[in-house]
């Protein structure tokens, strides 16, 4: 049997949701006719305590449409360095919204107001202006770390005074909220839009969601059309959509544990280091590089023996835990990697 740890995204739908998608009311979702959809998305609404919210077949589209409807062409989008909207989104925010990222680099993925406050532009005849302020939590790369949110509420403060919007990139906030046990509407109160998606540790087959005001979820909604994103009877996909916003939330704890389970095997491992403090949801980032092998070698030979780890870079590796791998799993991934990683350091 694979285990198959590269991403939360490989998950599969499970019986419920399949069950929900063959039974979902439908409708024309462009003319907001499809029952099952408006659902979601007043559920999607209420749940993070804002206006209203907009479906969309990915996280990407949802993160495009958000830096869009705060900007406008010729403005800077603070980031964080290692960021998903700057790294790896094939530079729509450039290619679409016409704006070009100024990164900040960070240690685990959190930006300080301080820090923000001395990027932020004002048009010059040598400067582009800051038009948004982009946060991403949990930080995938930065291994699933969770902004504290009096960070978050500094940041929303700093930039509202200056007449500024925040956008959230939550494609895992909800791994956010297990992790800090607070409600996703604590930890979005103030910002202005958040993307989140119901296709990664929730289970869903596909979607995510933008919430935000009334208004600029009217404005989204144009946009996810002329980026091909308008759907008919997506009230299939709403209805495990809906399975994945109300119920798989409360199981995420399950896949934080097995990602602590999972770092403490690898930082015993000889030639693995593994940054413990900075493993908090459900990823483990590690570095391999004292094994004296690279980790793309390293993660050929895990696929050999069925387990399936993604390398990030020549000398780092990412696991991502998920409902679709359980204890016994994680377990024998870690027997796997302790045979493979083992031998090269005797
Ligand atoms: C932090 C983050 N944001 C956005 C996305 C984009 O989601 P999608 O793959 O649905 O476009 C991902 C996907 O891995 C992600 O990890």
């Amino acid at each position: 049997m694979i285990i198959d740890l590269r991403s939360d995204t490989v998950t599969k739908p499970t019986a419920e949701m399949r069950r929900a998608m063959a039974e979902a009311e439908v409708g024309d979702d462009v003319y907001q006719e499809d029952p099952t959809v408006n659902q979601l998305e007043q559920r999607a609404a209420e749940i993070f305590g804002k206006q209203d919210a907009l479906f969309v077949p990915t996280g990407t589209m949802g993160n495009t449409i958000g830096i869009k409807i705060h900007t406008e062409h010729g403005q800077e989008v603070i980031c964080e360095a290692r960021s998903h909207v700057f790294n790896y989104e094939l530079a729509m925010m450039a290619w679409f919204t016409g704006c070009l990222a100024r990164p900040i680099a960070t240690e685990h993925g959190q930006m300080r107001w301080e820090q923000i406050r001395h990027e932020i532009r004002s048009l010059s005849p040598h400067w582009a202006p800051t038009g948004l302020i982009a946060l991403e939590n949990t930080h995938n790369m930065g291994g699933g770390t969770v902004y504290p949110i009096e960070w978050i509420n500094e940041i929303c403060d700093g930039a509202h005074e200056r007449k500024l919007k925040v956008h959230m990139d939550g494609a895992r906030v909800f791994n956010a909220a297990v992790a800090l046990g607070k409600p996703v509407r604590e930890i979005c109160a103030k910002v202005d839009s958040v993307m989140f998606c119901l296709s990664k540790g929730l289970g869903a087959p596909v979607g995510s969601l933008l919430v935000g005001s009334k208004q600029d979820i009217a404005r989204a909604r144009l946009y996810r059309k002329r980026l091909g994103g308008g759907m008919r009877q997506a009230g299939v996909l709403a209805a495990a959509g809906l399975i994945a916003l109300e119920i798989m939330p409360s199981r995420l704890e399950e896949d934080h544990a097995h990602a602590r389970l999972l770092a403490e095997g690898l930082a015993e491992l000889p030639g693995v280091k593994v940054d413990l403090s900075s493993v908090q949801t459900n990823i483990v980032i590690f570095d391999v590089s004292a094994t004296g092998r690279s980790a793309a070698e390293l993660s050929a030979e895990f696929k050999a023996q069925g387990v399936l780890i993604n390398p990030i870079s020549e000398t780092h590796l990412r696991i991502v835990t998920h409902y679709d791998v359980n204890r016994d799993g994680c377990n024998k991934a870690l027997s796997v990697i302790r045979k493979v990683v083992a031998p090269v350091m005797a």
